[in-house]
């Protein structure tokens, strides 16, 4: 059964984040007419789908850097069979219950770290709006496939083509940064997020697409535990509470569906050509969907108070 996502047409709920810096010499940018401009001169045009790419070239480890258009578009369809929905419906409760005090119409500034097409912002901000909760909020993707994709689903954000290791965000800027499956840059977090601002990780978890994996791989890599999370904690983050396991599952009822699946995931890269072509044989398969929810709070962030 496909469950039904969020559109554009429900979320009056978001508007753009505008704390923009300029990604050559950290000067804050100002709107002027289609471009952000800074003091220096520096212009950043804003591209007809209202995204703009703030990724300098020095930036740029590869010509195109991030997800492929195909991987994009392969991430698209399977978003669309629902069964990640309920992993975005998870993260985006935690979001919303970390938010301490009645708004009373302020706004709740987010930034997505590694949006991708945007899905799990969108979801964020449908359940943000039916608590009355207005997201003033970015995405940002070093992917330009990615950014294009989320701007063409929603004029709501600032969609923003740049790169976690230098956001171009200016300080104390939001109160959540949400990353979900993406590349986590734990001093930038910090210095973007408000005082007592938090971040809340999706990650994959041990059991994360297994029966995929088992007929992809001969032998099974040991899952990751806890050690990506020294990062975290070397940044000055702390756990705000016990690891949420989630679990859903997924239905790939064809070829295609698992051909997409595999082009969304490093798999398809890493699976020794054995492994992929039993995988790609298949004409039907269920998959369960594995990640941890974790929410940090910065102590560094906290001490710029
Ligand atoms: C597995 S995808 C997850 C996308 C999205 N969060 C989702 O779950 O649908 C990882 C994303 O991180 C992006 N990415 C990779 N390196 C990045 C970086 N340094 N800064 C920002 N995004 C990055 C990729 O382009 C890709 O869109």
């Amino acid at each position: 059964m496909t469950t039904p996502i969020a559109d554009s047409a429900d979320l009056p709920t978001m508007t753009p984040l505008t704390a923009l810096i300029c990604p050559l010499d950290a000067q804050p940018l100002t709107r002027d007419g289609q471009s952000w401009c800074c003091v220096d001169g520096h212009r950043f045009d804003i591209a007809r789908q209202g995204h703009v790419n703030l990724l300098p070239v020095q930036r740029k480890r590869s010509l195109d850097p991030g997800d492929s258009k195909a991987m994009v578009v392969a991430r698209q369809r399977l978003f669309a069979l629902g069964g990640y929905l309920p992993l975005a419906e998870a993260l985006a409760r935690r979001v919303v219950e970390s938010v301490d005090t009645p708004l009373g119409g302020a706004s709740l500034g987010v930034l997505d770290a590694g949006c991708g097409e945007g899905y799990y912002l969108r979801q964020l901000a449908h359940a943000a709006g039916q608590e009355g909760i207005i997201l003033e909020a970015a995405g940002l993707d070093i992917s330009k496939h990615a950014v294009l994709a989320a701007a063409r689903q929603s004029r709501d954000a600032a969609w923003l083509v740049g790169t976690n290791a230098a956001l171009p965000l200016e300080d104390d800027c939001v109160d959540v940064v949400i990353c979900a499956f993406g590349f986590p840059v734990w001093q930038e977090f910090a210095r973007v997020l408000k005082p007592g601002g938090r971040v809340v990780l999706l990650e994959a978890g041990a059991e994360h697409l297994l029966a995929l994996r088992k007929i992809l791989y001969r032998e099974l890599k040991p899952a990751r535990g806890e050690a990506g999370l020294s990062a975290a904690e070397a940044a000055g983050f702390t756990s705000e509470s016990d690891v949420e396991h989630l679990y859903a599952g997924l239905s790939l009822a064809s070829n295609e569906q698992i051909r997409d699946l595999l082009t969304m995931t490093p798999h398809l890269y890493r699976a020794e050509r054995e492994g992929l072509a039993r995988a790609e044989a298949l004409s039907e398969l269920e998959v369960e969907l594995h990640a941890e929810l974790r929410v940090f709070t910065s102590a560094i962030a906290q001490d710029k108070t």
